[in-house]
C-alpha cells in the first residue's frame, strides 16, 4: 500500500515532469527525465524526504548489509594513507552515513583517523540524515566530518570513495537501427509517460556505432544506454585530488560484456520497496532509476582526467584481498552468534550470486605508485 502522502508526492513529481515536457516542445530526453525524477529539488527521489535505504527503504546497497564492507574499505584507506604525507577522505553520495561511519570507526581502532572526511551529496535531505546519524553513531568524530553541495576546490592529498554513484548518474537511452540510431525519450498524454523515439544527434550516432562494434552483432532495435555526463563528472569530481586514489565500487561490466546482443534491452533498473522493476515511469519520485555501470566508460574517462588505473576486481575478492575473515573475527569477539550474523552478511557481499560478482571494485592513482592488497587476488584490468 502507498500511503496518501506519498501518492500526492509522486503526482506533484509527475506534474513537474508533464510541465518541463510541455516547456520543451512535447518531448524530454531520458537523460533529462531521469535527472528529475532523481534530483528535481525537493521532489526527486534522492531529493525528497522518503526513507530511501536500509530494510525499510527501497534497496540495500553493501554498507546497509554490512558494517564488514567499510571496515574492508577501511584498511584499503589505511593502506594508502600510510604512503601519503596527510591523507583526507573525500566520500561522494553518503546515502545513510553508513559508510562513513563505518570507515571512520575502523580507522579509529587503526589510531589512523584522517584529519578530515568530506562528504559530497546531492540531496540536501541526505546530508541532513546523514548529519544526524554520524551524531548519533560517533558524536565524538563529527568534528572531522565537513559536507559539500559541489567538487571541491581546496587542492587535497587523499582518498575518494564512492559506493553506488556512478549507477546513479542519469543515461542517455538510445535504440540502434544499421542506418540511423533513435534517442530513447519521454512524451506524456493524458497524464501518462510513454517512450517516443527520435533520430539520434550525430555524436549520439557515432557513439552508438562504437558501442555496436565492440558489442558486436546487435539486431535492428537493440536498446542500450551509456551516461554522456560521466567523462565530465569525474574530472569535477577528482580536479581537487593533487596526489591519492580514488576506490569506486557499484554493479557493472567492462563494456564488451556490457553492450552485448543478448543484454537487447539495456540494463535500467528500478528500486521500490525492495521489488525491482524495468518500468522508470512508475511510482515517480518514490522509486529508484538506475543503470549499470560500463566500466570502460569509466577507465575512458579517469585515465582522460589523469590517473593511472590501480585495480580492477570482483567485490569479493576486493573484500577477500583485505582479510574479511579477520574482520570478523575481530569484530565478534568470542561472541559465536554474532559471528555467525556476521558470515551471514559476508556471504550476501560476497556471493557470485548476491553481491560478491556483479559488484566491481576499481582502485584508480594520481602522483602516487603503489600495490593495494584489495586487488592483489584477482585482476580484472585486462578486461576493459
Ligand atoms: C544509490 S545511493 C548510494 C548511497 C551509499 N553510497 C551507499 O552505498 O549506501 C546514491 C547516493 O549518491 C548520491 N548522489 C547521486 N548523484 C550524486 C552526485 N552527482 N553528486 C553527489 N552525490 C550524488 C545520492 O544522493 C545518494 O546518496
Amino acid at each position: 500500500m502507498i500511503g496518501a502522502e506519498a501518492l500526492e508526492h509522486s503526482a506533484r513529481v509527475r506534474d513537474h515532469i508533464a510541465a518541463k515536457i510541455h516547456a520543451a516542445g512535447g518531448w524530454l530526453s531520458f537523460e533529462q527525465f531521469m535527472d528529475l525524477a532523481l534530483y528535481a529539488p525537493g521532489l526527486g527521489y534522492y531529493s525528497g524526504g522518503a526513507q530511501k535505504l536500509g530494510p525499510s527503504g527501497d534497496f540495500t546497497t553493501a554498507p546497509e548489509v554490512s558494517r564488514l564492507f567499510g571496515a574492508c574499505v577501511a584498511l584499503q584507506c589505511a593502506e594508502i594513507s600510510r604512503v601519503l604525507n596527510t591523507a583526507s577522505i573525500l566520500e561522494i553520495g553518503a546515502g545513510s552515513g553508513r559508510l562513513a561511519a563505518d570507515i571512520l570507526c575502523r580507522l579509529e581502532l587503526l589510531g589512523q583517523l584522517p584529519q578530515r572526511y568530506s562528504i559530497l551529496e546531492i540531496s540536501a535531505d541526505l546530508r541532513e540524515r546523514q548529519r544526524e546519524y554520524l551524531q548519533k553513531r560517533l558524536p565524538h568524530l563529527l568534528e572531522r566530518v565537513h559536507w559539500l553541495d559541489r567538487p571541491p576546490e581546496q587542492p587535497f592529498e587523499g582518498i575518494i570513495v564512492a559506493n553506488e554513484v556512478l549507477d546513479a548518474l542519469p543515461v542517455a537511452r538510445f535504440r540502434w537501427h544499421a542506418s540511423t540510431s533513435e534517442e530513447m525519450g519521454v512524451a506524456c498524454a493524458d497524464g501518462r509517460f510513454h517512450w517516443a523515439a527520435r533520430q539520434a544527434s550525430g555524436a549520439m550516432t557515432q557513439i552508438c556505432r562504437e558501442l555496436a562494434a565492440t558489442g558486436g552483432g546487435w539486431e535492428d532495435g537493440y536498446v542500450s544506454e551509456y551516461c554522456p555526463r560521466l567523462p565530465a563528472w569525474i574530472a569535477a569530481v577528482t580536479q581537487a585530488l593533487r596526489s591519492g586514489a580514488v576506490l569506486w565500487f557499484d554493479y557493472g561490466l567492462p563494456r564488451a560484456q556490457y553492450y552485448l546482443p543478448e543484454r537487447h534491452d539495456g540494463t535500467l533498473v528500478c528500486h521500490f520497496r525492495h521489488r525491482l522493476s524495468e518500468d522508470p515511469f512508475a511510482n515517480l519520485g518514490l522509486q529508484d532509476i538506475s543503470a549499470w555501470v560500463d566500466f570502460t566508460r569509466v577507465a575512458e574517462a579517469s585515465r582522460e582526467a589523469g590517473f593511472d588505473l590501480a585495480g580492477f576486481t570482483t567485490q569479493a575478492h576486493f573484500l577477500a584481498g583485505l582479510k574479511i575473515d579477520q574482520e570478523m573475527r575481530l569484530a565478534a569477539g568470542n561472541d559465536e552468534n554474532r559471528f555467525a550474523r556476521l558470515a551471514n552478511q559476508a556471504r550476501q557481499l560476497m556471493m557470485p550470486g548476491e553481491m560478491g560478482e556483479r559488484f566491481k571494485a576499481m582502485a584508480w592513482l594520481r602522483e602516487l605508485d603503489m600495490p593495494l592488497s584489495g586487488f592483489a587476488l584477482l585482476d580484472l584490468r585486462h578486461s576493459l
